[in-house]
């Protein structure tokens, strides 16, 4: 695993948001640039930018139309070259997302493979031979486009209809439509891929996120020609760049990082119980203290076991595809969300605005294929200026409303309140640096993690020397016995101070603990 990766500390972008340096409405690379030094400020030493290429924005430019070329509005190829540079002058590295499954319809290469006429493209795509044939019961299709040119056959899209899938081949074939992962036309979307990554890896970007890494050939019911599919990019990205990284959108860490993939997410989706946490009914970081984490943490070893050494397991405050965390949770419990997220294995992931408690919008109106996505992704708070600061032009617009409440939280009013959760999730970022325990692939041990009970306890390192870290969200103070007999010096605290005496924990109500122990 290359160095960096070790202690880096991801911030996640979605450049439509952002900042707009233009007035247009949208953000921007200009607008980005602008705003690197206060995610260095942060403490946040890495990016992950949603895709930035050229596309008609069906789905937020998760339908590409041309791998090669920065989407015009956020800035040319150079603007983007120049965000890798002055991000590198930071000491952030900066991975961009790569759509490699599929394209949008308005891609070159879709409109060839959409001619009757047999041609380099034709078999690009995945079609069946006949219009009335679809894909039913097909595992990692999603649906299909039919009738859509004169070519016979349905093409298998991903996500939405508008994004047709890439053909990597079938592991499982019964037709004669389905090709081989090895077949000419498969070999050859995977070697223009490689190309791709070669091209933004050559201009700077420092790897990439792969989106739906686990759709890749289809009809593999164990993954197992997906995960040997990524083996062959590892293998490449060892060879001609290996300082860059691979960070997958599956939600199976063992999986995936067998594939090697540097690391995952625990995800909404997949087999994790990352939203027993935050997004359910009863979060656990709710003071209500009806929340259970033994769930997850038993989920969390089950994963952690199975992948231990491999790579980073990541758990993100958030990200475009679900409501925000401060949707169930006010700021208060949002900074022991924080104290959760920022003493746990794997690189942490903070979507933009979380560090404020930027809300969820419920109900606004769609953008871009956002659907109920849309209101965790409305426009970056800044200050108190026009726009909260986010763009200069008229709000009507701004490419997705702003939060109209009086009282939202702005960077500005929070970075001059040194009790915001600003701060805190500063502070916590810093108190991770410099405790070597606490960096991405020290171990973890859960030491108390009950069901529906407070505490959660779990100790980071090793018992000798190690940092345990307890929460209580709860509005109840709460007591438990744990096998390490004595804390001895307190790194932080949220609240009420832990006080661990012959094995015995008492965590005061709404409190996080971080505690050195011998
Ligand atoms: C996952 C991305 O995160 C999501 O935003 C997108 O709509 C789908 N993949 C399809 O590419």
């Amino acid at each position: 695993m290359p160095e960096w990766l070790k202690d880096a500390i991801f911030y996640e972008i979605y450049p439509q948001s952002f900042k707009d340096s233009n007035s247009d409405g949208i953000g921007d690379f200009e607008g980005i640039i602008s705003k690197l030094d206060y995610i260095s400020k942060l403490g946040c030493n890495a990016i992950w930018m949603n895709p930035c290429f050229e596309s008609p924005f069906s789905d937020a430019g998760y339908d590409v139309a041309d791998y090669y070329k920065a989407a015009p509005r956020y800035g040319t190829n150079d603007d983007l070259k120049r965000l890798f540079d002055e991000a590198h002058k930071r000491g952030i590295h900066v991975l961009l997302d790569l759509v490699p499954g599929h394209t949008s319809i308005k891609h070159p290469w879709f409109k060839e493979s959409m001619k009757p006429e047999k041609n380099e493209y034709s078999d690009r795509y995945i079609w069946t031979d006949s219009i009335w044939t679809g894909f039913e019961g097909i595992n990692n299709i999603s649906g299909s486009l039919r009738g859509i040119s004169d070519r016979d056959g349905s093409c298998a899209s991903n996500f939405f209809s508008t994004q047709p899938a890439l053909n990597y081949g079938f592991a499982v074939r019964d037709k004669d439509w389905m090709l081989a992962p090895d077949a000419p036309p498969c070999v050859a979307n995977k070697e223009e891929m490689k190309n791709v990554m070669r091209f933004w890896m050559n201009m700077g970007c420092d790897g990439f996120r792969v989106d739906m890494a686990h759709a890749m050939i289809k009809n593999d019911p164990d993954d197992s020609a997906t995960i040997e599919f990524w083996k062959e990019f590892r293998a490449f990205m060892d060879e001609e760049f290996p300082d860059k990284v691979m960070l997958s959108e599956w939600g199976e860490p063992d999986k995936s990082l067998a594939g090697g993939f540097h690391m995952d997410f625990l995800l909404h989706f997949g087999p994790s119980h990352y939203l027993d946490l935050f997004r359910v009914e009863e979060p656990f970081f709710s003071r209500r203290g009806k929340g259970d984490a033994a769930a997850f943490a038993a989920n969390y070893m089950l994963n952690y076991n199975k992948t231990n050494g491999r790579g980073l397991m990541c758990i993100p405050s958030g990200n475009h595809d679900m409501s925000r965390i401060a949707h169930r949770l006010d700021n208060e419990e949002l900074k022991l969300a924080f104290a959760f997220l920022l003493t746990m294995p794997g690189a942490p992931f903070i979507y933009y605005g979380d560090e404020i408690g930027m809300k969820y919008l419920e109900g606004i109106t769609s953008k871009e294929g956002g659907f109920h996505r849309t209101g965790a992704r409305t426009p970056m708070q800044w200050d108190k200026s026009t726009n909260a600061g986010f763009s200069c032009a008229p709000s009507e617009l701004l490419y997705i409303m702003l939060d109209p409440d009086k009282n939202r939280p702005t960077v500005e009013a929070q970075m001059n309140d040194t009790n915001s959760l600003w701060h805190t999730v500063r502070e916590l970022i810093e108190v991770r640096k410099n405790n070597k325990e606490l960096c991405n692939e020290a171990s973890i041990e859960f030491l108390y993690a009950k069901t529906n009970e407070y505490p959660l306890v779990y100790l980071r390192g090793d018992r000798k020397s190690g940092v345990l870290v307890a929460l209580n969200p709860s509005g109840k103070d709460v007591s438990c016995e744990i096998d390490i007999s004595e804390g001895d010096v307190l790194l932080y605290n949220i609240g009420g101070k832990a006080a661990l005496k012959r094995g015995k924990l008492t965590v005061p109500k709404e409190s996080a603990s971080i505690i050195r122990v011998k």
